[in-house]
């Protein structure tokens, strides 16, 4: 095909150098067309190439087009063994496949099937009532789009309970190093950087996931990661996205700010976003009333908030300023608080920083904004990112490109200022005037208090399980992920005394628009093995026989997942159209009603050549976390760093009397250790 298009190319820039017998075709084929006796001989044969060079790029690409779907919609290489000689389909394949994309050709592909998803759906996001089908989704679009289209609308959009907790989740920074203590230079080089992946993604410089280094990955997720905001409505909530937004919000101490992000032309640099930070910090004045806990507003249940919306804020100053946050390329949140790995105490202060960035105070981050970055005083970040636009993986690849770039490109001065200077004559932040009146006040303070009591309950844990990681799960033969998810089983029986239905979210974006499909981890091939794993009477070697069932099954449901063949996604689409039609099914109510007591997700690591692993293990993204999604379960979000790390960050609720984050991590610990002692590697976790 690349022969073929470099062949296009060369008749219509290169027409002269055709040979004759092209030409003497060009010039029958032009005698043709009624024109011929206006225009010269040459005009003709200009005209003749066009129209020929034309009619072949648009073949050309047609079958580029339709070859590239096929090969991109076959995913029976994802069911090849590697310990097992490749089929001829997959060789053949491979043969054919990893040839340089065409972006355009990409976009252009469709699978019949999108899979589109999500961490699971809060028990606080309900599935639509009968009177609202999918009739609201009226513009015609192609099918493959529908289902992405209803999972944002019906899981995201139209919850109607508060967003932080519930569907937020947070990216947390490096856990043993601070690049710098001063707040207002990790907030200069973070900004920057992520400035620059803004501009990386607006020249589609940003390279697509690959599976494999072959298969792409759909990016449509990164559209929607700038310039955007959530909108609350009393019905449904929409994405409002600008294609333009030069400017940032920051919010400190109950004051807003807008601050712009160009001068004379160009991008600030690091130091020069310090030096307004700074002035920020700096700013001693008292909030305005009702200024302080505004965003609270953002935290507490939708429908008061799009009403207060409407009625406070579509006119005057408050207008204005509501769109510069809402318009922002994305929000800063500047907390007065410390947060930090405390080695002297381990345990609460890890536990301490995941609340803060799930949640923080609830009145200062703006949770409907698409991402929020969170510094604290003492130089330490992360993020709390709104979940309806894409997403966690998307997410995760901006942090690591920000983590990356922060203490090692851009770096800082000795004394912890960012390198630069500050701009002699740089107007300030502008300071958002706000009109905010006494009975707007109370509907803020009653949002807080919903927004206080969720994230009052939240019992936050987290783990940074270093005993071992997958370099000794590797030596088990056994996939990471798979162990993991064994291990989890394990320790939720021994933590409750019974299994459940388990969420593991899986990407489907091997498919256009695609998101995410569910795989039911909680097999009976797993529940086998627990049952043995409880049993005194089992031996090695029957634990062995039934783990290896166990994870093989696990991969199994994982693939059927990733290329279109789960089954929660249909059936949520089933559930839809039967509401639409109007018929109550009980088996549809029966499956649908069970809670994902257990809630899954992995992390990805995706950028690895960003990460000197070997030599600076501790350079690295700590992983992030969700709040838990059933009221009396769990929610694991899991990141496998290098070869020795994993890092685990648990939720549940206080209020349960079934659930507690840090027994059920010591559970997780327990398992895994357990596990991998079945295999009586000679491990460096004896030793330690
Ligand atoms: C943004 O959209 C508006 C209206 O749709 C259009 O007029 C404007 O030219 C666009 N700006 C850019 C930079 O694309
Ligand atoms: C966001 O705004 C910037 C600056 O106006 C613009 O260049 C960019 O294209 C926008 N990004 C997206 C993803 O629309
Ligand atoms: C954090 O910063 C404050 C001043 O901004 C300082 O007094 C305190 O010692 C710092 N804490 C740590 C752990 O560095």
């Amino acid at each position: 095909a690349n022969v073929a298009v470099s062949y296009c190319k060369l008749i219509i820039t290169n027409y002269y150098s055709v040979s004759e017998r092209a030409l003497q075709f060009i010039s029958n084929l032009t005698a043709v067309f009624p024109f011929s006796k206006y225009v010269t001989e040459e005009g003709q044969r200009v005209v003749g190439g066009v129209l020929i060079g034309t009619g072949l790029w648009i073949a050309v690409t047609f079958v580029m087009r339709n070859v590239l779907k096929y090969l991109l919609s076959w995913h029976g290489w994802m069911f090849n063994r590697h310990d097992l000689v490749v089929s001829w389909s997959t060789a053949l394949w491979s043969a054919t496949a990893p040839w340089p994309w065409p972006s355009t050709v990409l976009r252009s592909v469709t699978a019949p099937w999108p899979w589109p998803s999500t961490v699971p759906q809060s028990a606080t996001v309900p599935w639509p009532r009968s009177s609202t089908g999918p009739q609201s989704a009226t513009t015609p679009r192609p099918w493959s789009s529908i289902v992405s289209d209803w999972w944002e609308e019906y899981i995201y959009l139209r919850g109607r309970g508060p967003i932080m907790v519930n569907s937020n989740y947070y990216a947390m920074d490096f856990l043993y190093v601070i690049p710098t203590t001063r707040q207002a230079a990790r907030a200069g080089n973070s900004i920057h950087a992520i400035m620059m992946y803004r501009r990386k993604l607006d020249r589609a410089q940003i390279k697509p996931l690959m599976v494999l280094n072959t298969i792409p990955m759909c990016s449509s997720q990164y559209e929607r990661m700038f310039n955007t905001s959530r909108v609350p409505g009393v019905e449904t909530d929409v994405l409002q996205h600008m294609n333009e937004s030069k400017h940032i919000a920051v919010y400190y101490k109950g004051h807003f700010y807008k601050v712009w992000m160009f001068y004379d032309g160009r991008l600030l640099l690091p130091r020069e976003i310090e030096q307004q930070i700074e002035r920020i910090l700096a700013d001693k004045s008292e909030p305005q009333p009702g200024e302080e806990l505004l965003a609270a507003l953002t935290a507490g249940d939708r429908v008061p908030w799009a009403k207060a919306r409407s009625q406070f804020f579509s006119r005057g100053k408050n207008k204005q300023s509501l769109d510069a946050v809402e318009k922002a390329a994305f929000f800063v949140s500047l907390d007065d608080t410390e947060q930090r790995y405390d080695p002297e105490n381990p345990v609460q202060s890890l536990d301490s920083y995941g609340k803060s960035l799930l949640h923080g105070k609830c009145h200062d981050r703006w949770f409907d904004k698409s991402f929020n970055l969170i510094v604290f005083k003492n130089g330490t970040m992360g993020l709390n990112a709104e979940h309806s636009w894409a997403d966690a993986p998307v997410v995760g690849h901006l942090w690591e490109h920000v983590l990356s770039s922060d203490p090692v490109r851009l770096g800082y001065t000795e004394d912890g200022h960012c390198k630069g200077n500050p701009h002699p004559n740089l107007p300030g932040p502008q300071r958002l005037q706000w009109d905010i009146p006494e009975e707007c006040q109370a509907v803020i303070s009653s949002s807080l208090k919903v927004a206080k009591a969720l994230a009052d309950d939240v019992d936050m844990h987290i783990i940074p399980f270093n005993n071992f990681g997958k370099g000794l799960i590797k030596k088990c033969k056994t996939s990471p992920d798979g162990f993991i998810q064994i291990a989890l089983q394990l320790a939720h029986f021994r933590d409750k005394g019974k299994f459940c239905l388990t969420y593991e979210a899986s990407m489907t974006r091997l498919f256009r628009e695609g998101r995410t499909e569910t795989v039911r981890t909680c097999t009976t091939q797993t529940c086998d093995f627990v049952r043995a794993m409880m049993n005194d009477k089992a031996t090695r070697e029957e634990k062995l026989k039934l783990l290896k069932v166990a994870a093989e099954k696990h991969q199994d449901l994982y693939r059927l997942a990733m290329t279109g063949d789960g089954i929660d996604r249909h059936l949520f689409c089933l559930y839809l159209v039967s509401k639409y039609l109007g018929e109550d099914s009980a088996f549809l109510k029966e499956v649908l009603s069970e809670p994902w007591r257990l809630s899954t997700s992995q992390t990805p690591l995706q950028q690895l050549d960003l990460f000197d692993l070997k030599r600076h293990p501790e350079f690295v993204t700590s992983g992030g976390g969700f709040g838990p999604v059933a009221d009396d379960g769990y929610g694991v979000s899991y990141i496998i760093l290098g070869e020795d790390l994993i890092n685990f960050h648990i939720s549940s609720k206080h209020s349960s009397p079934e659930t507690d984050s840090h027994r059920f991590g010591s559970n997780i610990r327990k398992a895994m250790l357990d596990i991998l002692d079945l295999f009586q590697l000679d491990n460096k976790a004896n030793n330690k």
